[in-house]
């Protein structure tokens, strides 16, 4: 009984830990600042709003003239990111449509030629570009001037002075993107990676503010929820039912009612919060038309059903007193430690995903090192104590073997304390 308390008690702590971590750096997020390499430069330029943008280890300085309130602004912009190749492109541009997306924007491109020399163009984003046409720079109307910069760490940096009309563009609510990708065609971009940090890399921006605070990201916040939702559903209620049917259901521990009702919440509640969170999942992959992470979704979706078939076992199982109960325990013992290694597989394979999720990978990793101590302790605990047993059998055993020579042939064999029958 009161190691069973303990458990219950200490197996919050790793959820708890795991959930401040994530929370601090979500609410972190949002508003990181710039390198002080990048600021400086953004200072010689007489700007003094900067912010990191979330991806693409971007990062974005701009100022004001004047408050938005006239027929047009206009707005200065440093715009840097990281370009590890012999050649390619960094893209910035405003989309005067309803969201922050690629088709409709008015790009700003830097391009690096393979022999390290740099140009930089205007183009206008048609949908026709992202069925794959060419594209080609054309006039876009606001760009006053615009000019690489130096480069900054390293980071590569442009500038550009725009002039944004209203009522197209609201400086409070300017949509805009960013892009950066290794293949050019003919001196313009062509193409870039569709990993989630690439088509991460809009928001909606409040260029009065200076913090620049973002939205329009509920794709991103989306994605945090389907993270947590299954790191605590499936990543770690499953595994701490586990332990709990483990060690406490015979041996070395027998908490005979109180271990299966301990068990069956704590998987259903982790089958209904990582249902939750896989749900979240296939919606989220399906609004995404143009990438699938498809070994993610599969295993997410044998995940599911494989647990369904092992909550079903509640109300299916056989009496304790039929014959082929046995076979029956082997098998959801069996399909349980399985699930258990493809749900591991499939949150590092999520978290990769996130490229540089390195929070999240601690954090699991935590989570997980914690819940394997326990484990790992139960488990050496189980065998010392299992050996201890048989230890005191044999004893026993030739103490009787003492006692009644006569009837040695008759003597049956000692019986294994049963450990996980
Ligand atoms: C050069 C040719 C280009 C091609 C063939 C291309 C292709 C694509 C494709 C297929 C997607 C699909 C993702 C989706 O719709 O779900 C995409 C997304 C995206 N692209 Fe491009 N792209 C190109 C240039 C650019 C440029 C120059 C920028 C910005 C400066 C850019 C920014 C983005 C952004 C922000 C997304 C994610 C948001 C969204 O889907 O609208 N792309 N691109
Ligand atoms: C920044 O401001 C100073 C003083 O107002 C001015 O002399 C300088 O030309 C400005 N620099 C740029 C890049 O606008
Ligand atoms: C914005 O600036 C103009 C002049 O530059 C001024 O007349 C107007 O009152 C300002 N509006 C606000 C909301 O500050
Ligand atoms: C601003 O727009 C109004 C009407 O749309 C126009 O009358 C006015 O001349 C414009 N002002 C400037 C500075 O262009
Ligand atoms: C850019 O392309 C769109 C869609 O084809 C078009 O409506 C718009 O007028 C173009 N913008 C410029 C500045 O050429
Ligand atoms: C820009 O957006 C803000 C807030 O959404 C709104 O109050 C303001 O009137 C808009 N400005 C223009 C010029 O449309």
């Amino acid at each position: 009984m009161k190691n069973q308390q303990n458990m219950s008690s200490s197996s919050s702590l790793p959820l708890t830990i795991f959930t401040l971590t994530l929370l601090s750096f979500t609410l972190g997020a949002n508003a990181q600042a710039c390198t002080e390499a990048f600021f400086k430069l953004a200072q010689q330029k007489n700007i003094s709003d900067c912010k990191r943008l979330r991806t693409l280890g971007a990062e974005f300085a701009w100022n004001l003239h004047g408050n938005g309130s006239s027929n047009s602004t206009v707005v200065d912009i440093l715009f840097g990111a990281t370009l590890n190749a012999q050649q390619g492109w960094i893209g910035w541009g405003v989309n005067p449509g309803k969201r922050p997306e690629m088709v409709g924007t008015r790009a700003i491109v830097a391009v690096k030629r393979s022999d390290g020399t740099w140009g930089v163009d205007t183009y206008n984003i048609t949908k026709y570009i992202r069925s794959g046409c060419n594209l080609l720079p054309s006039k876009i109307g606001i760009v006053l001037s615009k000019s690489v910069e130096q480069d900054v760490d390293n980071m590569h940096t442009m500038y550009v002075r725009l002039s944004l009309p209203s009522p197209e563009y609201n400086v409070t609510r300017l949509n805009h993107v960013w892009q950066v990708g290794y293949d050019i065609e003919g001196g313009h971009p062509h193409g870039h990676p569709k990993t989630l940090r690439n088509v991460d890399s809009t928001e909606v921006i409040d260029l009065t503010d200076s913090n620049g605070r973002g939205t329009g990201q509920y794709r991103s916040y989306l994605r945090t929820i389907h993270g947590v939702l299954n790191i605590i559903g499936w990543g770690t209620l499953l595994p701490i039912g586990i332990i709990i049917a483990r060690y406490f259901r015979v041996f070395p521990f027998k908490c005979d009612p109180l271990w299966f009702n301990l068990h069956i919440g704590c998987q259903l509640t982790g089958f209904l919060v990582g249902t939750t969170g896989w749900a979240i999942g296939l919606s989220l992959g399906h609004s995404s038309r143009y990438y699938t992470f498809r070994d993610h979704r599969t295993y997410g979706i044998l995940i599911f059903v494989f647990s369904t078939i092992q909550m079903l076992a509640f109300r299916l199982k056989p009496k304790l007193t039929d014959d082929y109960r046995k076979y029956w325990n082997m098998y959801h013992h069996f399909l349980g430690y399985g699930l258990l290694a493809i749900i591991i597989i499939n949150i590092f394979k999520g978290i990769r995903i996130l490229e540089g999720g390195d929070e999240w990978k601690w954090g699991y990793i935590g989570n997980l090192a914690f819940l394997g101590a326990i484990a790992f302790g139960l488990e050496v605990y189980t065998w010392i104590r299992f050996f201890i047993l048989k230890q005191k059998q044999k004893q026993e055993q030739k103490q009787k073997q003492k006692q009644n020579q006569t009837e040695q042939s008759q003597e049956e064999k000692p019986s294994k304390p049963k450990m996980f029958a």
